[in-house]
């Protein structure tokens, strides 16, 4: 959800005015996404590297995270629609780990629509920790094996993965799952990514040829 600062600070307002912004897109694109018949919809809400910006932003993010795991999960219940959180959470306030703990719990079972959010969210540590856990069972692994232990353990490798905000780069965001997912870079910003722009990197997707290697 990258460039709600740039877009707030363009106006003149606080960094947290762009992450409220970003907060409410997110929401507006998980309904969207879900009536396209997209299954799973993940965002990348806090990385690991995220986590050494000023604590004034890192409190008002945790409120943001602390408001929305606390009360709209509910309307997402209520459309039979899970949440899944990725990352490491005990780098999180406790109260935080637990709400998304709870949130995860609390979700329909075999529902049609699952939003995950990468929160505390980094590749490395992911692939460290399922790597750590391989050693100390002394377990050599393929990749079925391997998958079971990374955060994502159960959820499909992402078909397409959109970063808005001007950067082309992964920002240690899936890169073991990424390896064959389409990438679509955009100069919007996070707070301006509308559904339209959301159908216009559907469209792009839809008109690619994935080989996965093959011919
Ligand atoms: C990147 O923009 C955005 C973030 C690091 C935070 C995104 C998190 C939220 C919007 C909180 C809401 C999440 C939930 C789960 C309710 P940036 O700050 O790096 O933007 P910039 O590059 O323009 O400075």
């Amino acid at each position: 959800m990258d460039g709600n600062g740039r877009w707030a600070e363009k106006q003149g307002k606080s960094r947290n005015f762009g992450h409220r912004a970003g907060r409410d897109r997110m929401i507006g694109l998980a309904a969207h996404a879900r009536d396209r018949g997209i299954k799973y919809f993940t965002v990348y809400a806090l990385s690991t590297e995220n986590l050494a910006r000023p604590q004034k932003e890192l409190d008002s993010l945790f409120g943001l995270i602390r408001r929305y795991f606390a009360s709209n999960i509910k309307k997402l219940y209520k459309e039979n629609a899970a949440v899944r959180t990725i990352g490491d959470l005990s780098l999180l306030p406790d109260d935080i780990a637990k709400l998304l703990t709870d949130g995860e719990k609390n979700s329909p079972q075999n529902a049609g629509f699952t939003v995950v959010f990468a929160i505390a969210y980094g590749s490395r540590a992911e692939i460290l920790s399922a790597v750590n856990k391989a050693v100390e069972r002394g377990e050599i692994l393929d990749e079925a094996g391997f998958e079971k232990l990374l955060y994502t353990s159960g959820l499909p490798n992402p078909d397409l993965i959109i970063r808005p905000g001007g950067e082309t780069r992964m920002s240690n965001f899936l890169t073991y799952q990424a390896a064959y997912s389409e990438l679509y870079f955009t100069d919007v910003l996070f707070p301006d990514f509308s559904d339209a722009e959301f159908d216009k990197a559907i469209e792009n997707y839809a008109g690619r040829n994935r080989r996965f290697g093959k011919i």
